[in-house]
């Protein structure tokens, strides 16, 4: 048996401070009775309404997969490309926490607890997002001092919050820069660096959060840990 609102709350419908407002407001009901009270406890068997609607209460699944190069980021594509959602063996309705590029690889979260995928994914919560750039050419001196300070994309600066140009290669013209951002427009980092006149040629995501890669191979995932869970729900609090 759990608590009503932490039923509501993790069925990904809404925060439990918010599910405490509709059960006091009289906007759930169990078993076709309205409760009010807070501490009313419910069993898997019990039917819930909420706003008149029947709560879905699937277990919540997380996983973390290196999403390889070539594979869409969406639960569906016109075009019939491959998704990052074909690589995980479930029978659950997962989606991924936002968004890789088609070209980009590396690390990506799916689940299908929407209260974390909108917590996380909701710009006051950012999470630190670490990425392995491949440049066509080699970065000035000037240009990484403009990069740390931070580079206007559409009007809104981005101040990464840290940047290392880990490797140069000056006889192919070519760097390699790890740059770490908590904001997550899309096409973000390949706006930046265009912003200063550089193409990205490859882009890998290692980091998310304290979520690394590990020893993942292109294409394979894993399950997160209970604990793992938890500490990203610490970010949707901060
Ligand atoms: N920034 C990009 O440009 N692409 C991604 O896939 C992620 C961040």
């Amino acid at each position: 048996m759990e608590r009503l609102q932490k039923v509501i709350a993790s069925a990904g419908y809404t925060s439990r401070r918010k599910a405490e407002e509709l059960i006091v407001a009289g906007k759930v009901s169990v078993n076709g009775k309205i409760v009010r009270e807070l501490g009313t406890k419910v069993s898997g068997d019990d039917l819930i309404l909420v706003n008149g609607e029947s709560l879905e209460r699937e277990d919540k699944v997380y996983f973390l997969l290196n999403k390889p190069r070539g594979v869409v980021s969406t639960v569906s594509d016109e075009a019939n490309r491959k998704k990052v959602i074909d690589y995980i063996n479930t029978n659950k309705r997962i989606y991924p926490i936002g968004r890789l590029d088609y070209d980009t690889t590396g690390l990506i979260i799916l689940t299908n607890d929407g209260a974390l995928a909108n917590a996380l994914m909701h710009p006051s919560h950012s999470v630190e997002k670490t990425y392995v750039a491949k440049l066509n050419r080699v970065m000035t001196p000037q240009d990484q001092k403009l990069l740390k300070q931070g580079v206007k994309v559409e009007g809104v600066k981005c101040i990464p919050t840290r940047v290392k140009v880990r490797k140069v290669d000056y006889e192919h013209d070519s760097c390699i820069v790890e740059i770490t951002i908590v904001e997550g427009r899309n096409h973000i980092i390949k706006r930046v660096f265009e912003s200063l006149g550089y193409l990205v040629d490859k882009l890998t995501r290692i980091q998310y959060g304290f979520l690394t890669l590990d020893n993942l191979k292109s294409g394979e995932y894993r399950a997160l840990s209970i604990k793992e869970v938890k500490k990203l729900y610490e970010y949707s609090k901060k």
